[in-house]
C-alpha cells in the first residue's frame, strides 16, 4: 500500500511535525514550506543516504559545495539567461497566469502547436473556463538580485541571479577539483544544494516550490563513452531508490522526446514517480522524480576561452580558462562529455513519504497509519517508552537507556501517554523500534522491543540492547 493522495501525505506531516506551511502566521506563502523536527532529519537521512551511496561507496567521486550566487556569465554561457523559461499564458477575462506547456488540450486537434490552439480557442482556462488567453511567452524563472550596497535596481552590473540548478558551480570548477585531486577521467563531482526558481505555477506541496533542494552529480567521460555511461547511471539510479524502499510499482522510467529535450541535452532519461494515483487517467498518475541527462560536452566548452564560431571569433570572450582536458594514456585532448543524473531532495522526500504509507487495523477495530521508512531514512530510529511513569526507578532505567542509545542513533524518550497512544504515535513517524521498560525489567534487566511493522515483541537484555538494535537497523557509519 502507499498513500492515496499528496493530501493525505500534507496533512500527517503536519499533525506529525515533518513539514508546515511557511510564515503561516502571517497567512502564508504560497508554495513555500518549513521542515518541522521530524522533517528537517528526514532530509538530513536522504542527503546523507545518496552522499553516501554516491561519494563514499565509489572510487570515482569527489564533492563541492559551490556558491549559490555566482557570477552573472556563468548564466550567459550556460544559456541560461536566453532559454531557462516557460512559455507563459494569461486569462484575459480571470487574470491567471498559467503554463502554457502544463494546459489540458483533452479534445483539441493534435496539431501540437500551442499558440495555434490559443489563437483557434481550443483551449480553456482551467480556473474560469474561458478561451479568451493570450499568445504563450517565454518568462524566464531566474530570480534576479542585485549585489552590493550602492547599487541602482535596474543597474546591469550589479544583476545577479540565485543559482536555478547546482550544476554549473560543478562546471565551473572541473579543473579545479580535477587538478587538486589528481583525478583521470572518467569521475564524477557530486553536489547537494539549495536552487531556486520562480515557478509560474508551483504546487502539489513540495513537488514543485520556488526554493527546493537538488543532489545533483556531472559525471565526466571520454566522448564516445557516454552512451554507456548514460545507461549504467539511469539504472544505478533507479536501484537506489529500489534499495530505500520505493516500490518498483510506482516507479517508470521515462525516455524524454526529442522537443521536450533541455538545450544541452544529447538524450535525457526521468524516473518517474506515481505521486498522483488518484487521477482519472492513467498516464497522469506519474511526473519526475529525477532526471539523468547526456549533457555532451556542452557546458563545459561554453564555459571555455578556446571554442571559436565559424568567422574564428572566439565564442566566449569572458572566460580566462579553457576547460579541455588532456588525456595522458592517449596523448589525446578533449572536452568532456557530461552524465548528470540529478535529484530533487524534496520530490524525493515526497516520494519517500508516499510509499512508506501503510493502514493496519488493530484488536480493536481502530485504523492506524504506519509509516514503513527505510530504517535508514526515519527520523527517529528508537523510541524508549517507560511503562508507568509514576515510577521513578522505571522512568530513570528508561532515560538511563535512552541515553545510553544517543551517541549512535537518534532516540527519543517518551511518556506522554497510555503505551497503546505512544506505540501509535511511533508508527505514524516511522520509528523501526521502541523499547519498553515495565517492572519487570527492574528485575531481569530486560526490556521489550517491538517491531514497527509487525507488531512482534521480544524480550531483550539491557546488556545487548544496543549491538541488537544496531544490527536490525544496519545502522552504518
Ligand atoms: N541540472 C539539471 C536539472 O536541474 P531538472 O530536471 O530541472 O534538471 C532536477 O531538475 C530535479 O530537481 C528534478 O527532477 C526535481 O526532482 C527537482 N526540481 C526541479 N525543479 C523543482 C521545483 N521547482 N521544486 C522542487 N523540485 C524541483
Amino acid at each position: 500500500m502507499s498513500a492515496p493522495n499528496i493530501e493525505t501525505i500534507v496533512s500527517l506531516a503536519k499533525r506529525r511535525g515533518f513539514v508546515f506551511p511557511s510564515s503561516e502566521i502571517y497567512g502564508g506563502l504560497g508554495s513555500a514550506w518549513d521542515y518541522g523536527p521530524l522533517g528537517v532529519e528526514l532530509c538530513n537521512n536522504v542527503k546523507r543516504a545518496w552522499w553516501r551511496w554516491m561519494v563514499y561507496e565509489r572510487d570515482d567521486m569527489e564533492g563541492l559545495d559551490s556558491s549559490i550566487i555566482l557570477n552573472r556569465s556563468v548564466w550567459k554561457y550556460s544559456g541560461h539567461e536566453e532559454t531557462f523559461s516557460d512559455p507563459l499564458v494569461d486569462c484575459r477575462e480571470c487574470n491567471s497566469r498559467l503554463r502554457a506547456d502544463k494546459l489540458d488540450y483533452a479534445g483539441a486537434a493534435e496539431s501540437g502547436d500551442i499558440a495555434a490552439l490559443i489563437r483557434d480557442k481550443q483551449v480553456k482556462c482551467p480556473s474560469c473556463g474561458s478561451t479568451n488567453l493570450t499568445e504563450p511567452r517565454p518568462f524566464n524563472l531566474m530570480f534576479r538580485t542585485q549585489l552590493g550596497a550602492a547599487s541602482a535596481e535596474d543597474d546591469p552590473n550589479a544583476l545577479a541571479y540565485l543559482r536555478p540548478e547546482t550544476a554549473q558551480g560543478i562546471f565551473i570548477n572541473f579543473h579545479l577539483v580535477q587538478q587538486t585531486m589528481r583525478r583521470k577521467v572518467p569521475f564524477g563531482i557530486a553536489q547537494i544544494g539549495k536552487s531556486f526558481r520562480n515557478e509560474v505555477t508551483p504546487g502539489n506541496f513540495i513537488f514543485r516550490t520556488r526554493e527546493f533542494e537538488q543532489m545533483e552529480m556531472e559525471y565526466f567521460v571520454r566522448p564516445g563513452e557516454d552512451e554507456t555511461a548514460h545507461q549504467e547511471w539511469i539504472d544505478n539510479c533507479f536501484n537506489w531508490y529500489t534499495s530505500l524502499g520505493l516500490s518498483r510499482d510506482n516507479l517508470r522510467l521515462y525516455e524524454q522526446p526529442k522537443e521536450e529535450l533541455a538545450h544541452y541535452a544529447k538524450r535525457t532519461v526521468d524516473i518517474h514517480y506515481r505521486f498522483f494515483p488518484e487521477r482519472a487517467e492513467a498516464e497522469k498518475h506519474w511526473d519526475e522524480l529525477m532526471g539523468i541527462a547526456n549533457r555532451t560536452d556542452f557546458d563545459l566548452r561554453a564555459h571555455s576561452k578556446n571554442p571559436v564560431d565559424a568567422e574564428g571569433k572566439r565564442v566566449n570572450p569572458d572566460s580566462t580558462e579553457d576547460l579541455s582536458y588532456f588525456d595522458e594514456a592517449r596523448k589525446e585532448r578533449y572536452y568532456p562529455y557530461v552524465i548528470e543524473p540529478a535529484a530533487g531532495v524534496n520530490r524525493s522526500v515526497l516520494a519517500f513519504l508516499m510509499d512508506a504509507y501503510s493502514e493496519r487495523t488493530n484488536d480493536k477495530g481502530e485504523t492506524r497509519v504506519i509509516l514503513k521508512l527505510h530504517p535508514e531514512l526515519a527520523p527517529i530510529k528508537v523510541a524508549v517508552l517507560p511503562l508507568a511513569k509514576n515510577k521513578p526507578e522505571i522512568v530513570g532505567m528508561a532515560k538511563a537507556i535512552k541515553r545510553s542509545l544517543q551517541p549512535v542513533m537518534r532516540a527519543v524518550y517518551d511518556d506522554t501517554g497510555g503505551i497503546g497512544k505512544l506505540y501509535a504515535r511511533q508508527d505514524e513517524t516511522g520509528t523501526p523500534f521502541c523499547v519498553t521498560i515495565d517492572h519487570q525489567s527492574l528485575e531481569d534487566e530486560a526490556v521489550t522491543v517491538r517491531d514497527r511493522d509487525t507488531w512482534e515483541q521480544e524480550r531483550v537484555k539491557v546488556a545487548d540492547l544496543q549491538q541488537h538494535l544496531r544490527q536490525r537497523l544496519e545502522v552504518r557509519g
